[in-house]
């Protein structure tokens, strides 16, 4: 009990490092927070500073999705505490301990866990998200569908209960994160890449 309280500790204190907001103010002394769409994330990195600071930020959250799938599996060693940290890095992305429970909308993260978990639903999903991407510019577009489609695939796939209870909590997040982005879309008002 005490390994899985400390996994969840660390994985939500790893998510919690606001990556895009930090390398954004180190690298490019800018807050993400003060442009685009405000949002501290890799696509207003990308929008913001330019395709490599984008893929920078990308790779620094998608890593902690993965810390916190480590930190479960090295600290219990189960699958379900796998998933437990994994949840926990993305819950902490979302909403920070350092930025006043504010924080990103845990897309990158999730991947950075679905990398860990389930290899074949990684690229089925990265494979649709960048097409969706690639052809209308709308990169919450592409998050949100494949955020309702993870779950989907995880069964298809047959993997065991625990992951795929975990990719529908992940999904309802990162789609409860976007809301903002959904009322854009519906507008016509979204912010592109
Ligand atoms: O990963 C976040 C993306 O889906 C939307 O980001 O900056 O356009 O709100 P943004």
């Amino acid at each position: 009990m005490a390994d899985y309280l400390l996994t969840c500790v660390l994985a939500y204190l790893v998510g919690s490092v606001p990556s895009g907001l930090i390398l954004g103010k180190l690298f490019w002394h800018t807050d993400l927070r003060e442009h685009g769409s405000h949002n501290i994330g890799a696509t207003n990195a990308w929008r913001t500073l330019g395709k490599v600071p984008g893929i920078i930020v990308f790779v620094a959250d998608s890593l902690k999705g993965q810390a916190g799938v480590l930190l479960g599996l090295s600290l219990v060693g189960t699958p379900l505490a796998a998933v437990v940290g994994g949840l926990l890095a993305i819950i902490g992305h979302s909403f920070s301990i350092f930025l006043r429970f504010h924080g990103g909308k845990g897309v990158a993260t999730s991947l950075g866990v679905l990398t860990m978990l389930m290899g074949n639903v990684t690229i089925v999903v990265f494979v649709l998200w960048f097409t969706i991407v690639y052809i209308t510019r709308y990169v919450s577009l592409g998050s949100v569908v494949a955020g309702f489609l993870t779950p989907v695939l995880a069964a298809f796939f047959s993997y065991p209960m625990e992951y795929i209870v975990f990719t529908v909590i992940a999904a309802f997040l990162v789609i409860v994160r976007h809301r903002e982005n959904i009322k854009r879309l519906m507008n016509g008002t979204e912010n592109k890449v």
